[in-house]
């Protein structure tokens, strides 16, 4: 049935389904909620829902064994959806503003939407319990590490190994909630310029310290209040996601690939950075690739879109090479955890080693399509060292043409090749960023 004739819902029967679609059957937060977001009886409460889901998978980690604690025996897996409600209606208790009254009434009804009347008893039983102890579960769920963290085993071990120093900073900055940060399209305007547009609309932002174009606004807003987001004065896109067109030293008429380019933010950038760029966009994934025309359609732009797998070049390349190639791999996402939080229960260990062959097979493929003299610039919004400097290392002593550019920047951290920034620190999501020219 379509998300339209369903029937329509409570806010907290919604997210407990929300939850429950992420948790137990792997699907993204993204696609679930906005099919949630129009069953709403209130559609009133979609910014409610989205609060209630991002913030129940940011902390899912803490509240499940909170839950768990709470429940004497684990409830049956056909009845995982009254589990997820009531990390909804702990989320609530222990991390929003709602008079406590109010949130076991509202969960408990949700039940009644679960059509599980059996569990209203329980609910109200135990998010009562909660707030009577909420003192004395604590000191016990700090002694549970993933709890203490609210991340899966797995990832606090890898970042453990990977940044023993920044360690706990990363998995603090991925349970913050991300500031939301526009890119001012300098063909058309300034971004001084644009942040007094802004202001007159009663939207406060600030300059990045190390990306010019980037203005971090200290609300959130819909983009259809950003003026000339239609026309593409500005694109939603993170400060560190700002630095590929850059690092690309872009010359007007250059043959670019932007080999993973779906949804096209990089796309539009280099764009919007350099005139005359001959580019062709590549992506597996002919949905994702429909939503890089619209960008371009809005910015006013055009570049050739190709489907097809970057690995396999044979399928889609047309014989001419690149003097510049974009490799914005697909990652485990670990630098934007803090914008999609569903990556700590969609995500493996496992995936890691996939990821890593994936990455690998892209850049072996698409390396003998850069015209000597040329540069590939590599990125991933990953902050997992195998992603990232041991990838490119591995790919410096694999081919004798291929040289490092060294990053010479302010921001993030040099690595043994490449440059790793962290999320949070200087504001930016965490992402990486190295540079391989071919000797000609
Ligand atoms: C990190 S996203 C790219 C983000 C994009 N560059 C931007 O700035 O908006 C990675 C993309 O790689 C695509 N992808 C994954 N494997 C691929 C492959 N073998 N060939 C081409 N694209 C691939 C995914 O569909 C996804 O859209």
């Amino acid at each position: 049935m379509s998300a339209a004739g369903k029937k329509k819902q409570t806010v907290r029967a919604l997210a407990a389904q929300v939850l429950l679609q992420v948790s137990e059957r792997g699907q993204s937060l993204n696609r679930t909620l906005a099919s949630a977001q129009q069953q709403l009886a209130r559609p009133a409460d979609s910014a409610l829902l989205q609060e209630m889901c991002y913030g129940s998978l940011r902390w899912y980690y803490r509240l499940d064994v909170i839950a768990s604690m709470l429940l004497k025996k684990p409830l049956k897996q056909r009845d995982q959806d009254i589990f997820c409600l009531l990390l909804v209606g702990l989320y609530q208790l222990e991390f929003m503003h709602i008079p406590t009254h109010a949130v076991v009434k509202e969960t408990v009804d949700a039940v009644q939407a679960l059509r599980k009347q059996w569990a209203k008893g329980l609910v109200n039983a135990l998010l009562r319990e909660y707030q009577r102890n909420a003192e004395r579960l604590r000191t016990q769920w700090q002694q549970d590490e993933e709890a203490r963290y609210a991340h899966p085993a797995w990832i606090i071990e890898r970042l453990q190994q990977d940044w023993p120093q920044h360690y706990q900073q990363v998995l603090d900055a991925n349970n913050q909630r991300p500031p939301m940060v526009v890119r001012v399209n300098q063909q058309q305007t300034t971004t001084a310029h644009y942040r007094q547009q802004l202001r007159e609309q009663g939207i406060d932002a600030r300059l990045c310290e190390f990306v010019d174009s980037a203005l971090i606004l200290e609300q959130a807003v819909n983009v259809y209040e950003l003026p000339g987001f239609d026309e593409g004065l500005v694109s939603v896109q993170d400060a560190a996601a700002q630095l590929a067109a850059g690092l690309l030293q872009l010359q007007p008429g250059m043959r670019v690939l932007d080999a993973c380019c779906a949804p096209g933010g990089k796309t539009l950038h280099m764009l919007q950075a350099c005139t005359q760029l001959q580019l062709v966009g590549l992506d597996i994934d002919a949905d994702r690739l429909a939503q890089v025309q619209q960008n371009l359609d809005r910015g006013g732009s055009s570049a050739e879109l190709l489907v097809g797998d970057a690995a396999i070049p044979a399928s889609w390349w047309d014989g001419r090479v690149f003097e510049r190639i974009l490799v914005d791999a697909p990652c485990s996402g670990s630098g934007v955890i803090r914008r999609h939080p569903d990556i700590k229960l969609l995500r493996s260990n496992a995936d890691i080693n996939n990821l890593q062959n994936r990455q690998a097979d892209i850049l072996a493929a698409v390396w003998p399509l850069l015209a000597p003299g040329g540069m590939l610039v590599y990125s991933t919004c990953s902050v997992f060292r195998q992603e990232n400097e041991q990838q490119i290392n591995t790919f410096l002593n694999r081919y004798s043409d291929a040289r490092e550019r060294r990053i010479d920047a302010q921001w993030g951290f040099p690595c043994e090749s490449g440059r790793q920034i962290l999320p949070g620190t200087q504001g930016m999501d965490g992402f990486y960023y190295a540079c391989v020219e071919k000797q000609t």
